[in-house]
Order: structure tokens, then C-alpha cells, then sequence
């Protein structure tokens, strides 16, 4: 009787601790994803540096039509992603996939790699809302609309819709593009302030030939 009585009990405090630890990984697997947010989204066509990791269980490696930026290695590497496949690859990915573009070393303790993976095969199958990775570029003020800009020497003097002038120095000004539909309005650049000192900008473009076509060279 009394034996029976403490393996109850045991039974009880396993059944009340086994949530409790279910849910405990489940946290630790939210925080190691930490690692991988900076480069990966949960939601559907959410691309950043590397591909959405939404539906990732089942999916053959390197296989999404819409991400552009998978080597060679990665659509040819055969891999299917499901626990296995996922736990050696973050273990090594270069050495599980030879020349493929993850700048990430991979994560050595098998334990978290677990905690990750467990959480990765819940969240993966869920619906995320597709949050914008970056501001709209559209329908903004003025003064962040770029309207000429042009270089002298060194400098880029950079006029916006509110009329203001100001100059940069050319190596701090950045010209990037977006042509998705956050991206600015064609012939309607947008200039971000980047840096503490705001001496630094980036002036987005809808494509890449608007570049040219609005940067005049002339001094005086
Ligand atoms: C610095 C950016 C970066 C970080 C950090 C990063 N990844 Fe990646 N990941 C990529 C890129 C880029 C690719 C595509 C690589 C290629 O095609 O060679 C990729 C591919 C993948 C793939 C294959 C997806 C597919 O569609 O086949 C998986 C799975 C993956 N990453 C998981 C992770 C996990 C989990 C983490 C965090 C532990 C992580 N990655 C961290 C950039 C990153």
C-alpha cells in the first residue's frame, strides 16, 4: 500500500511537472530563435536574408520559388526538412551542406538544438501575421522625399519636397532599392537619416535605374 501510494504520487508530480517542462521548452525554443530572426521570418513569403522558415517541416531544402538567393548547394543538396535533417544541419551547416550562403556557425549544444526545433515545428505550422520588415516608403512627408539630387567633388547635395538643401559627404550617403510594394513610389525616392550625428543617409530608390537618371554631376 505504501508503495503504491508513493508511486501515485510520483505519477501525480509527473503529470503536473510534464506541462510545466513542455512549456518551459517551449520558451527556450522561442529565445534560441532569437539567433535566427535577424535573417528569418515565420510568415509566409517573408524573405529576409534567407528564405521564411513558415511550412518549413517537409519542404525539400533550397525549394521556394519566390526566394531568389539560394545557392546552388541548397537546391541541390536532396534534404527534406523534418527533425532529423534540421537537427544535423544547425549542428554544421556548412558541413552538412558544403558551400551553401548561411553566414551562421550553427548552434553546438544538441540540447538547445532540440528546444529549437521543438519550437520551429509548432510555430513554422502556424499562421503568422506577415508584419512589414521595414517602414512604408510611400505616401511620406516631404522632407523625405528626395526631389534632385546632385554631386559636386566630393559632395552630393540632396533636395527633398519641403525645399530644404543639405549636403553630404559622399561616402556617407548610401543608395539602396526596394521594388516591392514597401518600396517608395517610382521617381520618388525616399531619404532615411541613418547615425547618431545625422550626417549619414540612405536615399531609397524604386529601381535601379532611377539612380543614375536622378543624380546630376555639375558644380556651381
Ligand atoms: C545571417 C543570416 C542567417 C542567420 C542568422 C540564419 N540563417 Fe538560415 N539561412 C540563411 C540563408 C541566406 C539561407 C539560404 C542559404 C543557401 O541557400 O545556401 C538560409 C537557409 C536556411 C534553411 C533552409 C530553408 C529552405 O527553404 O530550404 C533553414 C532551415 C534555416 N536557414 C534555418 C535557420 C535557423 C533555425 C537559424 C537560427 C538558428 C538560422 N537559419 C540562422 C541566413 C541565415
Amino acid at each position: 500500500m505504501h508503495r503504491k501510494l508513493r508511486l501515485a504520487s510520483h505519477v501525480l508530480a509527473a503529470l503536473i511537472a510534464a506541462p510545466a517542462a513542455a512549456q518551459d521548452n517551449a520558451d527556450a525554443g522561442k529565445r534560441l530563435f532569437r539567433a535566427c530572426q535577424g535573417c528569418h521570418t515565420l510568415a509566409a513569403e517573408r524573405h529576409m536574408t534567407g528564405p521564411s522558415l513558415a511550412g518549413l517541416f517537409g519542404r525539400r531544402a533550397g525549394s521556394l520559388e519566390s526566394f531568389k538567393r539560394y545557392s546552388p548547394a541548397m537546391r541541390q543538396s536532396g534534404l527534406v526538412w523534418d527533425a532529423g535533417t534540421l537537427d544535423k544541419f544547425l549542428a554544421d551547416p556548412q558541413a552538412v551542406i558544403g558551400g551553401n550562403w548561411m553566414t551562421f556557425p550553427g548552434i553546438a549544444d544538441a540540447e538547445e538544438r532540440a528546444k529549437l526545433i521543438a519550437y520551429l515545428r509548432t510555430a513554422s505550422a502556424a499562421a503568422q501575421p506577415a508584419r512589414p520588415l521595414l517602414p512604408s516608403l510611400k505616401a511620406l512627408e516631404p522632407r523625405f522625399v528626395v526631389t534632385a539630387v546632385r554631386l559636386c567633388g566630393d559632395t552630393y547635395f540632396v533636395t527633398t519636397g519641403d525645399g530644404a538643401m543639405k549636403p553630404f559627404w559622399e561616402f556617407n550617403l548610401r543608395f539602396k532599392t526596394n521594388s516591392t510594394s514597401e518600396g517608395p513610389l517610382p521617381d520618388k525616392p525616399a531619404i532615411l537619416r541613418a547615425g547618431m550625428m545625422g550626417d549619414r543617409a540612405t536615399i531609397v530608390f524604386s529601381a535601379p535605374g532611377e539612380i543614375s537618371r536622378f543624380i546630376e554631376v555639375k558644380c556651381g
